[in-house]
């Protein structure tokens, strides 16, 4: 590397160096050449390869069956149970010693749980459930802090072949109870409150709003953890309390096997529409990639790797990546329930040094906070024990990979940008650590199995280095099956753009090596913190506030977060609501009717939205404005005037 910057954290040439791993490395890495030599050679037994290396209960002998695209089937005549492949085969193998979690609560508190330990209380939680009546293929709605019972509970509805659907605890009344009746759920379990930046936030009361609203009846019983100490209010026909009734159980739970295809989870995102979608993932298929790109992206050594990943179990990351993924594995990971800072803004290297964290797995977000807040706080604690970096949830520019794998990393760990969606279950782009020679900013290569390609919007190659639609052109086994209750709009949304192959959303650009780069979404989904929203959910938000007549939404660069939310309104002429006001009362007013995720980061007053003679809403030039820039070409724009009007009442306001 003749022409590399003396400064290793320098700017955009940052992008164009190379990092191959260590000898060392290299030499322990559980992946070689040998992995995509095989996948090359033949996908699909390369894939069921894979999936032996999980406990089938009757083995499988079809791979994939794709007669119903896209609508796949994997290992469709095996059967399996997904809890007893994370918990009980550890145990039968002998790692029931093996801590599973070190968990560690916000105030501080701490509980150490190993895998025999947790077969007996994901064993209590199943015959709970069974006792309350839920049945295979009943939904159950889990609205929880990242608690060890978060695990316990997707473990054990897993576990008696019932489905479950996690909604992320920052989701208000409304949300969670959209998603309650979507998915029919029968049961919910929350918590009274969990920690977060020092204070309870209450979850069981959000419920109790969720279940006063209008809609479905589904829900018989409320399962209550005991967390935050929060007073809360009783109903007592339908509230339990989980540790009155769990003391009861036994805990040994005798779990039978279910076929590949049974459903395992919904998972509700954002799409281009107000409606969030249930994503639906099944059995065999999707363990059997979270499993083994967990094993191979972050080359884990289950006897004596300390893993940590930082997301949320309310997001496909904390599905895959905390639960599945690991468990499948064997793996002894750190849970934590709390924010980054606090109670101070070393509190994620003080974890890593007192559990010898070895793989990290964290958002490009949290990274580039790290970076603002400045290095004296990471280098105040020992971080030797880390050997390998991930990144997940959004493009992570060149200077923070540089920043992550210099001051995180000490200068020597790979790190791995990991490209995947809800959609997609688990990692589908990514360096492999012991194999790639790394280059900051980009993802790379498809993992060994999945056939990805970069195409013009005619369907077309784009050519080199040049941008081009993100697109899987092969099944790959842990796909979404479908969208729940609309498999019309799984088919619309997924494989209408390109006939029996799945578009992602994304832009996508292949350099003269041959390497991807994401270059974030190309339809009307924002990317914020890592967090997936619509423009339109919010949108529908903003216009059914009484004050409000019109909106449009935008996502915003932002340096920090990725994107903002940034709202433009137009008030009713009759509105109760003074300009100056509209600002507080409309970011609260969407942080009450979505989650606080959704809350914009700035909503501005107009009199006019730009828009075309058909009467679209033209967001990009909104975008320019939002983002400071010259506004783009207005020629399709009805009033080619109404540009100038908002951009002066913007200075005004
Ligand atoms: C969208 C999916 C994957 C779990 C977390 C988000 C963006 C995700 C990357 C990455 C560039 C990324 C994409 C994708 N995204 N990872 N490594 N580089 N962009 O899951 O909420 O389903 O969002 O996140 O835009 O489409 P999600």
């Amino acid at each position: 590397m003749t022409d590399a910057p003396t400064d290793p954290i320098a700017g955009a040439e940052g992008g164009q160096r190379r990092f191959p791993p260590s000898e060392a490395f290299r030499r322990n890495a559980i992946a070689g050449p040998e992995l995509a030599e095989a996948a090359d050679r033949d996908r699909l037994a390369f894939w069921a390869e894979q999936a032996r290396a999980l406990r089938w209960e009757r083995p499988f002998t079809q791979v994939l069956d794709w007669t119903d695209a896209p609508h796949a089937s994997w290992f469709a005549d095996g059967r399996l149970n997904v809890a007893v492949n994370c918990v009980d085969r550890h145990v039968v193998a002998g790692n029931g010693d093996r801590v599973a979690l070190h968990w560690e609560g916000e105030p501080g508190d701490t509980r150490t749980i190993t895998y025999a330990e947790l077969l007996g209380e994901v064993s209590r939680a199943a015959n709970l459930l069974a006792d309350l009546g839920v049945r295979a293929g009943d939904r159950v709605a889990v609205y929880l802090p990242m608690i060890p019972e978060a695990v316990i509970a997707m473990l054990a509805i897993a576990r008696i072949g019932a489905v479950h659907s996690v909604v992320f605890g920052g989701f208000s009344a409304e949300s969670l109870r959209a998603r309650i009746d979507d998915a029919g759920a029968v049961l919910v379990i929350t918590a009274d409150g969990g920690w977060r930046k020092g204070a309870v936030a209450p979850l069981k009361p959000v419920v109790d709003a969720a279940l006063e609203l209008p809609g479905e009846r589904t829900v018989r019983n409320v399962l209550v953890v005991r967390r935050g100490g929060n007073d809360v209010d009783w109903a007592e026909e339908r509230d339990l309390w989980w540790h009155e009734e769990i003391a009861a159980m036994d805990t040994t739970h005798d779990a039978r096997a279910f076929d590949a295809e049974h459903p395992l989870f919904i998972l509700y995102t954002s799409g281009t529409t107000g409606r969030p979608k249930g994503i639906l993932h099944t059995s065999g298929g999707y363990l059997t990639q979270a499993a083994f790109t967990h094993r191979t992206v972050f080359d884990l050594h289950p006897e004596r790797d300390v893993y940590w990943c930082t997301a949320d179990v309310g997001w496909i990351t904390g599905h895959s990546y905390v639960v599945y993924g690991p468990l499948a594995n064997g793996a002894t990971q750190v849970l934590y329930e709390g924010t980054p800072d606090s109670p101070d803004p070393g509190r994620w290297w003080s974890i890593i040094e007192r559990y010898g964290v070895t793989i990290l797995y964290t958002a490009p977000t949290a990274i580039r906070s790290f970076m603002r807040a400045g290095r004296a706080i990471p280098d105040a604690h020992d971080l030797t024990s880390l050997r390998l970096l991930g990144s997940v949830g959004e493009p992570i520019n060149p200077e923070a990979w540089l920043w992550y794998r210099e001051v995180i990393g000490g200068g020597r760990t790979p790190v791995v940008d990991t490209w995947w969606q809800t959609e997609t279950g688990a990692i589908m782009v990514s360096p492999i650590p012991g194999i790639t020679d790394a280059k900051p900013g980009a993802a790379q290569t498809p993992i060994p199995g999945i056939a990805i390609a970069v195409l013009d919007e005619s369907g077309r190659p784009a050519p080199a280095g040049g941008d081009g639609l993100l697109v899987v052109t092969e099944p790959w086994p842990s796909m979404a099956r479908t969208i729940w209750n609309d498999p019309e709009r799984f088919r619309e949304t997924y494989w209408s753009a390109f006939p029996g192959r799945y578009f992602a959303g994304d832009g996508a650009r292949l350099d003269e090596d041959g390497d991807l780069w994401l270059l974030g979404r190309v339809d009307d989904v924002m990317n914020v913190s890592g967090h997936r929203l619509s423009t339109a959910e919010i949108e529908s938000a903003l216009v059914a506030h009484p004050a409000v007549a019109e909106a449009a939404v935008v996502g915003a660069t932002d340096e920090t977060t990725g994107q903002a939310v940034v709202a433009f309104v137009i008030l009713r002429a009759a509105a109760d609501l003074a300009d100056a006001d509209a600002s507080p009362v409309l970011r609260a007013h969407v942080a009450d009717r979505i989650g606080a995720i959704a809350r914009p980061a700035r909503v501005h007053v107009v009199a006019e939205l730009p828009k075309t003679r058909s009467g679209k809403i033209m967001r990009r030039l909104l975008r320019d404005l939002a983002e400071g820039r010259e506004v783009g070409d207005t020629t399709t724009l009805a009033d080619t005037g109404v540009m100038r009007t908002i951009e002066s009442g913007m200075r005004a306001g």
